[in-house]
């Protein structure tokens, strides 16, 4: 069995199933006592704890300096992370949180947020964790990184370990990742294989390769992942000048981002940074919604696979790692999960792009859900939302064409809803009267 050599002095991994502590991972990053997830603590806090407004000045500071890990807006944050001396960085992080009044509005809300994690130096919110755990491999001498993925972990994994001078390995669903996605993990040089099986049967192969080859596993079951994914929350809340937004909507997949998101609120209330935490909320497409499914009917407590199925390719998932992560953080900020349809992921899909911001179909779940919790009564019109959109615009393009052209959805699903949303473009002679003609109708629809 591969193991991760080094665990930092600062911090130990704990079971989230059994509680047990280890020194140590085995490659699978599972607990080998139990089998359940590991997560990294740091037991230094307890003794002694950082001071919030040191940590607070400190990062401030660091935002002016030249040192490339200074200018990462994950390592920035590197009290809050397990310690390394050389870390693998493109700059990630440091992503815009922008209004969104068009969406405000379609949602019924006075005003609403979304942080930007596409505008990541890959395109999605992977880098803020890929960054951590491919320093790890590479400082623990890995030659060889994997993953299984619907295309944004593999893009990100695929340039972090090449700039970290690691090869990597890909498996993904055949036929059932976008073409962006793929195009980055190819063009950033690894081993891509397209596999006859969907996500989790990927997930599954990754699980029995890692036993018998010294790769390191680069999924969100690795905590290191996590721990980079938390900066997002950290970063978010220093640019709201550190008042706690009211709710925080997330989309569902694996679930390894709604776990850190979490961890992330959990620790700077500990810590004093915060003094209350957001409701953290996680939306499901209708089609591959089993964390939806294992909150209504068992209130979490055990969670049945589901075969999924939704165009959002990135959060086609029907058995997510981290649930057990993702229902403590639904419980402990008094959050909440809805599903989504096809119908309502690309309308608020188009709607985002109307803002101008744009994002990839499954961080349109978001939005699509807010406007279920508003109607709900969950989330109130006057209260602070903030959408994370996981991907950028141009990481699915092809959904996004189809969209406007019409042929996106089968036969009448909506369609009514969307016709004033859909932008084809439009073929015409080469003339200046028919542009300008166009010019004139178009005029005439605002
Ligand atoms: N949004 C996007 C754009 C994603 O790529 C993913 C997951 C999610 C949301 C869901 O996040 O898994 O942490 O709950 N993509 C993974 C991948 C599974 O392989 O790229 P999650």
């Amino acid at each position: 069995m591969v193991t991760n050599s080094k665990a930092s002095v600062s911090t130990e991994l704990r079971c989230v199933g059994c509680g047990a502590t280890h020194a140590h991972a085995a490659g699978n990053f599972r607990c080998p006592l139990c089998g359940d997830l590991l997560e990294i603590c740091y037991p230094a806090w307890r003794s002694a704890p950082p001071e919030p407004v040191t940590l607070k000045a400190i990062w401030r500071d660091r935002k002016s300096s030249a040192r490339a890990a200074d200018q990462s807006g994950v390592w920035r944050f590197h009290e809050l992370l397990p310690a390394i001396d050389d870390p693998v960085t493109l700059r990630e992080g440091n992503t815009p949180v922008y209004e969104l009044p068009s969406c405000a509005r379609a949602a019924g809300m006075d005003r609403l947020y979304a942080k930007h994690q596409g505008m990541n130096p890959t395109g999605s919110f992977k880098d803020t964790g890929m960054t951590v755990a491919a320093s790890f491999a590479r400082e623990d001498g890995f030659r060889w990184v994997a993953c299984a993925s619907t295309g944004n972990t593999s893009a990100s994994m695929a340039a972090y370990a090449a700039r970290a001078g690691m090869r990597s390995l890909v498996l993904i669903p055949e036929g059932k990742i976008s073409w962006g996605k793929l195009a980055q993990a190819l063009d950033y040089g690894a081993v891509t294989c397209q596999l006859k099986t969907d996500f989790d049967g990927c997930m599954r192969l990754l699980s029995e390769v890692v036993k018998r080859a010294p790769v390191y596993l680069l999924n969100s079951v690795n905590p290191y992942r996590i721990e980079g994914q938390k900066t997002a929350a950290i970063e978010l809340m220093e640019q709201l000048d550190w008042v706690v937004p009211d709710h925080v909507i997330v989309p569902g997949g694996n679930l390894g981002n709604s776990s850190a998101l979490g961890k992330a609120f959990l620790e700077m209330k500990e810590l004093g940074l915060i003094s209350a935490l957001p409701r953290i909320s996680v939306i499901q497409a209708e089609g591959a919604n089993p964390l939806v499914r294992a909150m209504r009917e068992s209130q979490g407590r055990e969670l049945r696979p589901v075969q999924a199925e939704t165009a959002a390719t990135a959060i086609r998932i029907g058995n997510p790692a981290s649930w057990k992560k993702a229902v403590r953080v639904l419980q402990q900020t008094g959050g909440t999960v809805e599903q989504v349809s096809e119908v309502e992921i690309a309308l608020a899909k188009a709607e985002i792009g109307s803002d101008g911001v744009g994002c990839e179909p499954a961080s349109a779940v978001t939005l699509a859900g807010l406007k279920k919790l508003v109607r709900q009564g969950f989330v109130k019109s006057n209260e602070k939302v903030v959408l994370i959109l996981t991907g950028h615009l141009l990481k699915d393009p092809e959904f996004t064409l189809r969209f406007h052209r019409g042929d996106l959805l089968d036969g009448d699903s909506g369609a009514e809803m969307l016709k004033a949303q859909r932008r084809a473009p439009i073929v015409l002679d080469a003339s200046a009267d028919a542009v300008l003609k166009t010019l004139e109708a178009a005029n005439q629809t605002l």
